[in-house]
Protein backbone atom coordinates (compact mmCIF):
# COMPACT_ATOMS: atom_id res chain seq x y z
CA UNK A 1 0.00 0.00 0.00
CA UNK A 2 2.61 2.32 1.17
CA UNK A 3 4.52 1.53 -1.92
CA UNK A 4 1.23 2.31 -4.09
CA UNK A 5 1.07 5.70 -2.27
CA UNK A 6 4.99 6.66 -2.63
CA UNK A 7 4.76 5.48 -6.38
CA UNK A 8 1.30 7.70 -7.00
CA UNK A 9 2.73 10.50 -5.75
CA UNK A 10 6.19 10.02 -7.33
CA UNK A 11 4.38 10.19 -10.92
CA UNK A 12 2.21 13.30 -9.91
CA UNK A 13 5.06 14.98 -8.73
CA UNK A 14 6.98 14.42 -11.83
CA UNK A 15 3.39 15.64 -14.01
CA UNK A 16 3.31 18.55 -12.07
CA UNK A 17 6.97 19.34 -13.06
CA UNK A 18 6.82 18.18 -16.70
CA UNK A 19 3.84 20.22 -17.10
CA UNK A 20 5.88 23.40 -15.42
CA UNK A 21 8.53 22.12 -17.43
CA UNK A 22 6.85 21.80 -21.06
CA UNK A 23 5.05 25.24 -20.31
CA UNK A 24 8.23 26.77 -19.78
CA UNK A 25 9.25 29.48 -22.31
CA UNK A 26 12.22 29.79 -25.22
CA UNK A 27 12.42 26.27 -25.55
CA UNK A 28 14.39 26.85 -28.69
CA UNK A 29 16.70 28.68 -26.90
CA UNK A 30 20.17 27.60 -26.20
CA UNK A 31 20.88 26.57 -22.54
CA UNK A 32 23.87 26.66 -20.26
CA UNK A 33 23.94 23.08 -19.23
CA UNK A 34 21.37 20.43 -20.46
CA UNK A 35 18.50 21.34 -20.68
CA UNK A 36 16.20 18.42 -19.65
CA UNK A 37 13.97 18.30 -17.10
CA UNK A 38 15.90 17.77 -14.01
CA UNK A 39 18.42 20.14 -14.74
CA UNK A 40 15.54 22.67 -15.13
CA UNK A 41 15.37 22.24 -11.10
CA UNK A 42 18.77 21.39 -9.78
CA UNK A 43 20.18 24.11 -12.51
CA UNK A 44 18.70 26.65 -10.39
CA UNK A 45 20.16 26.02 -7.23
CA UNK A 46 23.66 25.77 -9.24
CA UNK A 47 23.10 29.01 -10.56
CA UNK A 48 22.75 29.99 -7.21
CA UNK A 49 26.56 29.14 -6.17
CA UNK A 50 28.22 29.34 -10.13
CA UNK A 51 26.43 32.18 -11.52
CA UNK A 52 29.25 33.97 -12.87
CA UNK A 53 31.11 30.70 -14.30
CA UNK A 54 27.72 29.66 -16.06
CA UNK A 55 26.90 33.04 -17.43
CA UNK A 56 30.59 33.36 -18.61
CA UNK A 57 30.33 29.45 -19.80
CA UNK A 58 27.29 30.78 -22.12
CA UNK A 59 28.76 33.74 -23.41
CA UNK A 60 31.91 31.73 -24.73
CA UNK A 61 29.43 28.72 -25.89
CA UNK A 62 27.19 31.36 -27.21
CA UNK A 63 28.96 34.60 -28.24
CA UNK A 64 26.72 37.48 -29.47
CA UNK A 65 23.77 35.63 -28.85
CA UNK A 66 20.97 34.93 -26.27
CA UNK A 67 21.43 32.08 -24.25
CA UNK A 68 19.30 31.29 -21.21
CA UNK A 69 20.18 30.10 -17.43
CA UNK A 70 17.99 28.31 -15.09
CA UNK A 71 16.55 30.13 -11.89
CA UNK A 72 14.80 28.87 -8.93
CA UNK A 73 11.24 29.13 -10.48
CA UNK A 74 12.15 30.34 -14.41
CA UNK A 75 14.26 30.61 -16.83
CA UNK A 76 16.37 33.95 -16.87
CA UNK A 77 17.31 34.69 -21.01
CA UNK A 78 20.97 36.19 -20.88
CA UNK A 79 22.11 38.58 -23.73
CA UNK A 80 25.33 38.47 -24.81
CA UNK A 81 27.40 40.84 -27.01
CA UNK A 82 27.32 44.54 -27.47
CA UNK A 83 24.72 44.44 -30.77
CA UNK A 84 22.15 42.78 -28.62
CA UNK A 85 23.02 44.68 -25.26
CA UNK A 86 22.25 47.66 -26.89
CA UNK A 87 18.88 46.93 -28.22
CA UNK A 88 17.77 45.82 -24.58
CA UNK A 89 19.19 49.00 -23.09
CA UNK A 90 17.44 50.95 -26.11
CA UNK A 91 14.22 49.01 -25.43
CA UNK A 92 11.14 51.28 -24.42
CA UNK A 93 9.90 50.56 -21.12
CA UNK A 94 6.24 50.17 -22.69
CA UNK A 95 8.01 46.95 -24.66
CA UNK A 96 10.56 45.60 -22.05
CA UNK A 97 9.92 46.48 -18.40
CA UNK A 98 12.65 47.60 -15.43
CA UNK A 99 9.64 48.31 -13.30
CA UNK A 100 8.01 44.64 -13.96
CA UNK A 101 10.95 42.99 -13.66
CA UNK A 102 11.72 44.23 -10.28
CA UNK A 103 8.53 44.01 -9.54
CA UNK A 104 8.48 39.96 -10.05
CA UNK A 105 12.21 39.68 -8.87
CA UNK A 106 12.07 41.67 -5.71
CA UNK A 107 7.96 41.91 -5.51
CA UNK A 108 8.73 45.82 -5.24
CA UNK A 109 4.77 46.74 -5.02
CA UNK A 110 4.71 45.15 -1.56
CA UNK A 111 8.03 45.45 -0.24
CA UNK A 112 8.73 49.06 -0.99
CA UNK A 113 5.05 50.30 -2.30
CA UNK A 114 3.14 50.32 -5.27
CA UNK A 115 3.37 54.24 -5.82
CA UNK A 116 7.18 53.98 -7.08
CA UNK A 117 6.48 52.00 -10.02
CA UNK A 118 2.81 53.73 -10.69
CA UNK A 119 4.75 57.60 -10.29
CA UNK A 120 8.77 57.15 -10.32
CA UNK A 121 9.14 60.96 -10.50
CA UNK A 122 11.87 60.98 -7.91
CA UNK A 123 14.17 59.42 -11.22
CA UNK A 124 14.02 63.03 -12.60
CA UNK A 125 14.77 64.35 -9.33
CA UNK A 126 17.66 62.64 -8.81
CA UNK A 127 18.89 62.62 -12.75
CA UNK A 128 18.09 65.97 -13.10
CA UNK A 129 17.72 68.62 -9.42
CA UNK A 130 20.30 66.36 -7.84
CA UNK A 131 22.83 66.53 -10.59
CA UNK A 132 22.23 70.25 -11.16
CA UNK A 133 23.14 70.88 -7.28
CA UNK A 134 26.02 69.02 -6.85
CA UNK A 135 28.57 71.96 -7.21
CA UNK A 136 26.74 74.35 -4.93
CA UNK A 137 26.18 71.54 -2.04
CA UNK A 138 29.68 70.18 -2.98
CA UNK A 139 31.41 72.08 0.20
CA UNK A 140 28.72 70.33 2.81
CA UNK A 141 29.54 66.92 0.91
CA UNK A 142 33.23 67.51 1.81
CA UNK A 143 32.63 68.51 4.93
CA UNK A 144 30.64 65.35 5.63
CA UNK A 145 33.59 63.23 3.97
CA UNK A 146 35.70 64.60 6.44
CA UNK A 147 34.21 64.15 9.58
CA UNK A 148 32.89 60.89 8.40
CA UNK A 149 35.96 59.23 7.88
CA UNK A 150 37.79 60.97 11.74
CA UNK A 151 34.77 59.45 13.38
CA UNK A 152 34.49 56.09 12.09
CA UNK A 153 38.23 55.58 11.96
CA UNK A 154 38.85 56.45 15.36
CA UNK A 155 42.45 57.03 14.53
CA UNK A 156 44.69 57.68 17.65
CA UNK A 157 48.43 59.47 17.20
CA UNK A 158 50.43 57.70 14.47
CA UNK A 159 49.72 54.37 14.51
CA UNK A 160 48.22 52.29 11.90
CA UNK A 161 44.58 50.59 12.59
CA UNK A 162 43.51 47.57 10.56
CA UNK A 163 39.60 48.62 9.92
CA UNK A 164 37.18 46.00 8.14
CA UNK A 165 36.67 47.70 4.89
CA UNK A 166 32.70 47.39 4.15
CA UNK A 167 30.79 48.08 7.18
CA UNK A 168 33.43 50.72 7.54
CA UNK A 169 32.06 52.41 4.10
CA UNK A 170 29.03 51.53 4.69
CA UNK A 171 28.26 54.23 7.50
CA UNK A 172 30.37 56.59 5.40
CA UNK A 173 28.65 56.45 2.48
CA UNK A 174 25.41 56.37 4.21
CA UNK A 175 26.23 59.18 6.05
CA UNK A 176 27.68 61.48 3.34
CA UNK A 177 24.51 60.56 0.93
CA UNK A 178 22.37 61.61 3.58
CA UNK A 179 24.13 64.77 3.99
CA UNK A 180 22.11 65.87 0.71
CA UNK A 181 19.51 63.95 0.90
CA UNK A 182 18.03 65.17 4.62
CA UNK A 183 20.64 67.37 5.96
CA UNK A 184 22.40 67.07 9.29
CA UNK A 185 21.73 66.43 12.18
CA UNK A 186 19.49 63.40 11.24
CA UNK A 187 22.06 61.87 8.80
CA UNK A 188 24.34 61.46 11.85
CA UNK A 189 21.71 60.01 14.06
CA UNK A 190 23.10 56.14 14.46
CA UNK A 191 19.34 55.14 14.20
CA UNK A 192 18.06 56.41 11.55
CA UNK A 193 21.38 55.07 9.44
CA UNK A 194 20.77 51.93 10.77
CA UNK A 195 17.27 52.08 9.42
CA UNK A 196 18.13 53.22 5.63
CA UNK A 197 21.47 50.72 5.50
CA UNK A 198 18.86 47.71 7.25
CA UNK A 199 16.39 48.52 4.60
CA UNK A 200 17.85 47.22 1.76
CA UNK A 201 18.36 44.22 2.98
CA UNK A 202 15.00 43.82 4.19
CA UNK A 203 13.99 43.94 1.08
CA UNK A 204 16.47 41.53 -0.81
CA UNK A 205 15.31 38.95 1.58
CA UNK A 206 12.09 39.58 2.79
CA UNK A 207 11.25 39.62 -1.42
CA UNK A 208 12.35 36.66 -1.65
CA UNK A 209 10.76 34.48 1.02
CA UNK A 210 7.36 35.85 -0.17
CA UNK A 211 8.52 35.01 -4.11
CA UNK A 212 8.21 31.29 -2.25
CA UNK A 213 4.66 31.71 -1.82
CA UNK A 214 2.14 31.17 -4.80
CA UNK A 215 1.27 34.02 -6.65
CA UNK A 216 -2.21 34.54 -5.76
CA UNK A 217 -1.69 34.83 -1.88
CA UNK A 218 1.30 37.11 -2.63
CA UNK A 219 -0.25 39.62 -1.67
CA UNK A 220 -2.29 38.69 1.05
CA UNK A 221 0.50 37.47 2.92
CA UNK A 222 3.40 39.50 1.74
CA UNK A 223 2.01 42.76 3.57
CA UNK A 224 2.72 40.38 6.85
CA UNK A 225 6.94 39.05 5.40
CA UNK A 226 7.42 42.68 3.97
CA UNK A 227 9.02 44.81 6.80
CA UNK A 228 7.78 48.29 4.35
CA UNK A 229 5.51 49.72 6.91
CA UNK A 230 7.56 49.22 9.41
CA UNK A 231 10.52 50.91 7.83
CA UNK A 232 8.07 53.71 6.92
CA UNK A 233 6.82 53.88 10.76
CA UNK A 234 10.60 54.37 11.78
CA UNK A 235 11.53 56.73 8.85
CA UNK A 236 8.37 58.84 10.10
CA UNK A 237 9.52 59.04 13.39
CA UNK A 238 13.15 60.79 12.24
CA UNK A 239 11.56 62.46 9.28
CA UNK A 240 8.13 63.53 9.76
CA UNK A 241 8.71 66.67 11.96
CA UNK A 242 10.73 68.17 9.56
CA UNK A 243 8.75 67.19 6.09
CA UNK A 244 5.76 68.67 7.75
CA UNK A 245 7.05 71.93 9.03
CA UNK A 246 8.60 72.09 5.06
CA UNK A 247 5.06 71.43 3.34
CA UNK A 248 3.36 74.28 6.00
CA UNK A 249 6.77 76.62 5.09
CA UNK A 250 5.75 76.28 1.15
CA UNK A 251 1.74 76.37 1.87
CA UNK A 252 2.78 79.35 3.69
CA UNK A 253 5.49 81.46 1.80
CA UNK A 254 5.78 80.15 -1.67
CA UNK A 255 8.11 77.36 -2.98
CA UNK A 256 10.91 79.47 -2.62
CA UNK A 257 10.74 80.72 1.37
CA UNK A 258 13.99 82.26 3.29
CA UNK A 259 15.96 79.68 4.09
CA UNK A 260 14.71 76.58 1.74
CA UNK A 261 17.24 73.80 2.83
CA UNK A 262 19.10 72.59 -0.40
CA UNK A 263 18.54 68.53 -0.18
CA UNK A 264 16.59 65.68 -1.57
CA UNK A 265 13.03 66.53 1.14
CA UNK A 266 13.31 70.43 -0.85
CA UNK A 267 13.84 68.91 -4.17
CA UNK A 268 11.41 66.04 -3.74
CA UNK A 269 8.67 68.31 -2.62
CA UNK A 270 9.37 70.97 -5.62
CA UNK A 271 7.42 67.62 -8.11
CA UNK A 272 5.34 65.83 -5.29
CA UNK A 273 1.77 66.65 -6.19
CA UNK A 274 -1.72 65.06 -4.65
CA UNK A 275 -1.18 62.03 -2.03
CA UNK A 276 2.91 62.35 -3.06
CA UNK A 277 2.67 65.69 -0.77
CA UNK A 278 2.84 63.53 2.45
CA UNK A 279 5.35 62.91 5.27
CA UNK A 280 4.96 59.04 4.82
CA UNK A 281 5.26 59.08 0.98
CA UNK A 282 8.30 61.50 0.61
CA UNK A 283 9.53 58.82 3.47
CA UNK A 284 9.13 56.11 1.51
CA UNK A 285 10.67 57.76 -1.89
CA UNK A 286 13.61 58.49 0.76
CA UNK A 287 14.04 55.44 1.76
CA UNK A 288 13.81 53.92 -1.50
CA UNK A 289 16.74 56.34 -2.78
CA UNK A 290 18.56 55.17 0.13
CA UNK A 291 18.19 51.56 -0.98
CA UNK A 292 19.73 52.54 -4.83
CA UNK A 293 22.43 54.57 -3.02
CA UNK A 294 24.05 52.89 -0.47
CA UNK A 295 25.08 49.64 -0.65
CA UNK A 296 26.08 49.86 -4.52
CA UNK A 297 28.51 53.16 -3.80
CA UNK A 298 29.80 51.51 -0.35
CA UNK A 299 31.00 48.31 -2.53
CA UNK A 300 32.15 49.98 -5.26
CA UNK A 301 34.33 52.02 -3.14
CA UNK A 302 35.41 48.64 -1.11
CA UNK A 303 36.38 47.12 -4.03
CA UNK A 304 38.61 50.73 -5.35
CA UNK A 305 40.55 50.10 -1.66
CA UNK A 306 41.05 46.18 -2.45
CA UNK A 307 42.56 47.25 -5.65
CA UNK A 308 44.46 50.56 -4.43
CA UNK A 309 46.07 48.31 -1.46
CA UNK A 310 46.98 45.39 -4.21
CA UNK A 311 48.45 48.06 -6.14
CA UNK A 312 50.20 50.40 -3.72
CA UNK A 313 51.96 52.10 -6.65
CA UNK A 314 49.42 53.65 -7.38
CA UNK A 315 49.23 55.85 -4.50
CA UNK A 316 51.78 58.25 -4.74
CA UNK A 317 50.34 59.42 -8.32
CA UNK A 318 47.11 59.33 -7.42
CA UNK A 319 48.10 61.67 -4.24
CA UNK A 320 50.03 63.83 -5.76
CA UNK A 321 46.89 64.64 -8.98
CA UNK A 322 44.58 65.17 -6.27
CA UNK A 323 46.61 67.42 -4.04
CA UNK A 324 47.89 69.85 -6.78
CA UNK A 325 43.95 69.90 -7.96
CA UNK A 326 43.32 70.84 -4.18
CA UNK A 327 45.91 73.11 -3.68
CA UNK A 328 45.28 75.28 -7.01
CA UNK A 329 41.25 74.98 -6.88
CA UNK A 330 40.48 74.16 -3.11
CA UNK A 331 38.18 71.50 -2.56
CA UNK A 332 35.97 72.22 -5.44
CA UNK A 333 33.71 70.37 -7.90
CA UNK A 334 36.14 71.88 -10.32
CA UNK A 335 39.10 70.75 -8.72
CA UNK A 336 37.29 67.34 -8.79
CA UNK A 337 36.96 67.51 -13.02
CA UNK A 338 40.82 68.13 -13.20
CA UNK A 339 41.60 64.78 -11.28
CA UNK A 340 41.09 62.09 -14.29
CA UNK A 341 43.91 59.86 -12.56
CA UNK A 342 41.26 59.60 -9.52
CA UNK A 343 38.10 58.77 -11.96
CA UNK A 344 39.55 56.30 -14.05
CA UNK A 345 40.94 54.68 -11.28
CA UNK A 346 37.18 54.15 -10.65
CA UNK A 347 36.11 53.49 -13.50
CA UNK A 348 38.71 50.57 -14.10
CA UNK A 349 37.92 49.25 -10.89
CA UNK A 350 34.30 49.57 -11.61
CA UNK A 351 34.66 47.39 -15.00
CA UNK A 352 36.62 44.49 -13.02
CA UNK A 353 34.77 44.50 -10.03
CA UNK A 354 30.86 45.30 -10.61
CA UNK A 355 28.01 43.56 -8.78
CA UNK A 356 27.68 41.04 -10.42
CA UNK A 357 27.60 38.59 -14.13
CA UNK A 358 24.71 40.20 -15.23
CA UNK A 359 22.92 43.81 -15.64
CA UNK A 360 19.90 45.12 -16.88
CA UNK A 361 17.40 43.30 -15.80
CA UNK A 362 14.04 43.48 -17.43
CA UNK A 363 10.89 42.12 -18.12
CA UNK A 364 9.50 41.81 -22.01
CA UNK A 365 6.19 42.91 -21.79
CA UNK A 366 4.87 43.32 -25.06
CA UNK A 367 2.19 40.71 -25.80
CA UNK A 368 3.84 39.69 -28.96
CA UNK A 369 7.52 39.71 -27.35
CA UNK A 370 11.10 40.85 -27.98
CA UNK A 371 12.55 39.83 -31.60
CA UNK A 372 16.23 40.86 -31.50
CA UNK A 373 17.99 41.88 -35.01
CA UNK A 374 19.69 38.29 -35.19
CA UNK A 375 15.51 36.71 -35.23
CA UNK A 376 15.70 35.59 -31.53
CA UNK A 377 12.20 36.04 -30.44
CA UNK A 378 11.44 36.12 -26.66
CA UNK A 379 7.93 35.64 -25.18
CA UNK A 380 5.28 38.14 -23.44
CA UNK A 381 6.57 37.44 -19.67
CA UNK A 382 10.33 37.08 -20.13
CA UNK A 383 12.98 38.20 -17.67
CA UNK A 384 16.09 39.21 -19.42
CA UNK A 385 19.82 40.77 -18.18
CA UNK A 386 22.81 41.49 -19.86
CA UNK A 387 26.00 39.59 -19.69
CA UNK A 388 28.11 42.27 -18.32
CA UNK A 389 31.33 41.06 -16.86
CA UNK A 390 32.08 39.19 -20.06
CA UNK A 391 31.45 41.92 -22.04
CA UNK A 392 33.97 44.31 -19.60
CA UNK A 393 36.73 41.66 -20.27
CA UNK A 394 36.20 41.27 -24.06
CA UNK A 395 39.87 41.47 -25.59
CA UNK A 396 38.74 43.39 -28.87
CA UNK A 397 37.32 46.15 -26.69
CA UNK A 398 39.92 45.88 -24.20
CA UNK A 399 43.73 45.54 -24.26
CA UNK A 400 44.61 43.25 -21.76
CA UNK A 401 41.70 43.24 -20.07
CA UNK A 402 42.38 40.57 -17.28
CA UNK A 403 45.15 43.06 -16.34
CA UNK A 404 44.05 46.05 -13.92
CA UNK A 405 45.48 49.02 -15.41
CA UNK A 406 44.12 52.09 -12.74
CA UNK A 407 45.61 54.54 -15.74
CA UNK A 408 43.65 52.61 -18.90
CA UNK A 409 41.52 55.90 -19.22
CA UNK A 410 43.15 58.50 -18.25
CA UNK A 411 46.22 57.93 -20.34
CA UNK A 412 43.37 57.17 -22.96
CA UNK A 413 42.11 60.81 -22.49
CA UNK A 414 45.30 62.46 -21.93
CA UNK A 415 46.68 61.15 -25.42
CA UNK A 416 45.22 64.41 -27.08
CA UNK A 417 46.30 63.74 -30.32
CA UNK A 418 44.45 60.85 -31.25
CA UNK A 419 41.03 61.67 -29.09
CA UNK A 420 38.51 63.35 -29.54
CA UNK A 421 36.04 65.56 -26.99
CA UNK A 422 33.53 62.36 -27.90
CA UNK A 423 36.72 60.03 -26.96
CA UNK A 424 37.35 61.92 -24.07
CA UNK A 425 33.55 61.96 -22.19
CA UNK A 426 33.39 58.49 -23.38
CA UNK A 427 36.19 57.20 -20.84
CA UNK A 428 34.62 59.25 -17.70
CA UNK A 429 33.25 57.11 -14.98
CA UNK A 430 30.13 58.12 -15.38
CA UNK A 431 29.81 57.31 -19.21
CA UNK A 432 27.81 54.12 -19.93
CA UNK A 433 28.36 51.78 -23.05
CA UNK A 434 27.56 48.43 -23.65
CA UNK A 435 31.02 47.30 -23.05
CA UNK A 436 31.16 49.13 -19.76
CA UNK A 437 27.69 48.82 -17.87
CA UNK A 438 28.05 48.99 -14.17
CA UNK A 439 25.76 52.42 -14.23
CA UNK A 440 23.52 50.20 -16.64
CA UNK A 441 23.48 52.31 -19.91
CA UNK A 442 21.14 54.61 -22.38
CA UNK A 443 17.91 56.07 -21.37
CA UNK A 444 17.55 53.47 -17.51
CA UNK A 445 21.19 53.84 -16.95
CA UNK A 446 21.52 54.96 -13.03
CA UNK A 447 20.07 58.61 -12.29
CA UNK A 448 22.60 59.03 -9.41
CA UNK A 449 25.67 58.33 -11.22
CA UNK A 450 26.82 61.40 -11.21
CA UNK A 451 26.17 62.65 -7.79
CA UNK A 452 27.97 58.98 -7.06
CA UNK A 453 30.93 59.99 -9.42
CA UNK A 454 31.50 63.07 -7.48
CA UNK A 455 31.23 61.19 -3.72
CA UNK A 456 33.25 58.68 -4.44
CA UNK A 457 36.54 61.28 -6.37
CA UNK A 458 35.80 63.17 -3.51
CA UNK A 459 36.64 60.47 -0.35
CA UNK A 460 39.72 59.01 -2.53
CA UNK A 461 40.93 62.40 -3.09
CA UNK A 462 40.66 62.90 0.82
CA UNK A 463 41.83 59.62 1.97
CA UNK A 464 45.27 59.36 -0.27
CA UNK A 465 45.63 63.20 0.50
CA UNK A 466 44.98 62.44 4.55
CA UNK A 467 45.97 58.97 4.88
CA UNK A 468 48.56 56.14 4.44
CA UNK A 469 46.85 52.77 3.33
CA UNK A 470 47.94 49.15 3.38
CA UNK A 471 46.41 45.47 2.24
CA UNK A 472 46.05 43.61 5.35
CA UNK A 473 47.77 40.69 3.54
CA UNK A 474 50.33 42.18 1.08
CA UNK A 475 50.05 40.87 -2.39
CA UNK A 476 46.75 39.41 -1.41
CA UNK A 477 42.84 40.50 -2.95
CA UNK A 478 40.24 39.50 -0.80
CA UNK A 479 38.06 36.93 -2.51
CA UNK A 480 34.44 38.23 -3.70
CA UNK A 481 31.30 36.59 -1.67
CA UNK A 482 28.96 35.07 -4.17
CA UNK A 483 25.30 35.15 -3.56
CA UNK A 484 23.86 33.50 -7.03
CA UNK A 485 23.99 36.24 -9.62
CA UNK A 486 25.34 39.16 -7.07
CA UNK A 487 28.98 39.80 -6.10
CA UNK A 488 29.88 41.79 -3.15
CA UNK A 489 33.00 42.64 -1.86
CA UNK A 490 34.53 40.00 1.02
CA UNK A 491 32.47 41.76 4.08
CA UNK A 492 35.38 40.74 6.40
CA UNK A 493 38.41 41.75 5.01
CA UNK A 494 39.93 44.92 6.71
CA UNK A 495 42.31 48.22 5.24
CA UNK A 496 45.28 48.92 7.27
CA UNK A 497 44.86 53.11 7.83
CA UNK A 498 47.31 55.74 9.34
CA UNK A 499 46.93 59.16 9.55
CA UNK A 500 49.35 61.05 7.68
CA UNK A 501 51.54 63.60 9.57
C1 LIG B 1 28.54 53.36 -7.47
C2 LIG B 1 27.28 53.56 -7.15
C3 LIG B 1 26.11 53.12 -7.98
C4 LIG B 1 26.00 52.10 -8.89
C5 LIG B 1 27.08 51.10 -9.31
C6 LIG B 1 24.65 52.12 -9.41
C7 LIG B 1 24.16 51.26 -10.38
C8 LIG B 1 22.86 51.29 -10.86
C9 LIG B 1 22.34 50.38 -11.84
C10 LIG B 1 23.14 49.26 -12.51
C11 LIG B 1 21.05 50.70 -12.05
C12 LIG B 1 20.06 49.98 -12.96
C13 LIG B 1 20.18 50.44 -14.39
C14 LIG B 1 19.28 49.65 -15.32
O1 LIG B 1 18.53 48.76 -14.89
O2 LIG B 1 19.35 49.92 -16.52
C15 LIG B 1 20.73 51.80 -11.17
C16 LIG B 1 19.48 52.38 -11.07
C17 LIG B 1 19.19 53.39 -10.19
N1 LIG B 1 20.06 54.08 -9.38
FE1 LIG B 1 22.03 53.71 -9.18
N2 LIG B 1 23.97 53.14 -8.80
C18 LIG B 1 24.82 53.78 -7.93
C19 LIG B 1 24.54 54.87 -7.14
C20 LIG B 1 23.32 55.50 -7.07
C21 LIG B 1 23.04 56.67 -6.27
C22 LIG B 1 24.07 57.40 -5.41
C23 LIG B 1 21.72 56.97 -6.44
C24 LIG B 1 20.92 58.09 -5.85
C25 LIG B 1 21.38 59.27 -5.60
C26 LIG B 1 21.17 55.99 -7.35
C27 LIG B 1 19.86 55.94 -7.77
C28 LIG B 1 19.35 55.02 -8.68
C29 LIG B 1 17.95 54.95 -9.04
C30 LIG B 1 16.82 55.80 -8.48
C31 LIG B 1 17.85 53.93 -9.99
C32 LIG B 1 16.60 53.46 -10.68
C33 LIG B 1 15.99 52.39 -9.89
C34 LIG B 1 14.70 52.01 -10.56
O3 LIG B 1 13.75 52.75 -10.45
O4 LIG B 1 14.70 51.01 -11.19
N3 LIG B 1 22.17 55.12 -7.72
N4 LIG B 1 21.87 52.15 -10.47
Amino acid sequence: MDAILFLSALVGLTSVLWLRYKRSQGNSIPTVGSSGIWDYYTGGFRFLIRAPPMVKEGCTRYPGRVFRVPRLFNWEFVVSGSTLIDEVASAPEGIMSSIAAKQEMFQADITIGPEISQNPYHFETIRVTLTRNLAKCFPDLHDEINYAFDETFCLHGADWKLVPVLPTMMTVVARTTNRLFVGPPICRDPDYLKLVVQFTIDVAIRSQIINLLPTRLRPILGPFISSGNESIRKGMKHLAPLIEYRIAQEDELGPDWPGKPNDLISWLLETAEGQERTASRIVMRILFTNMAAIHTASATFTHVLFDLTNHPDYIAPLREEAEQAVQELGWTQVALNRMHKIDSFLRESQRMHDNGPVTLLRKVVDPAGFRFSDGTLLPFGSIITAASRPAQFDPAKYEDPETFDGFRFSKAREDRDRTTSEGVSSRQMIATSADHLPFGHKHRACPGRFFAATELKAMLAHLVINYDLRAEMEGVRPPDDVFGPIVLPNRKAKVGFKKRQ
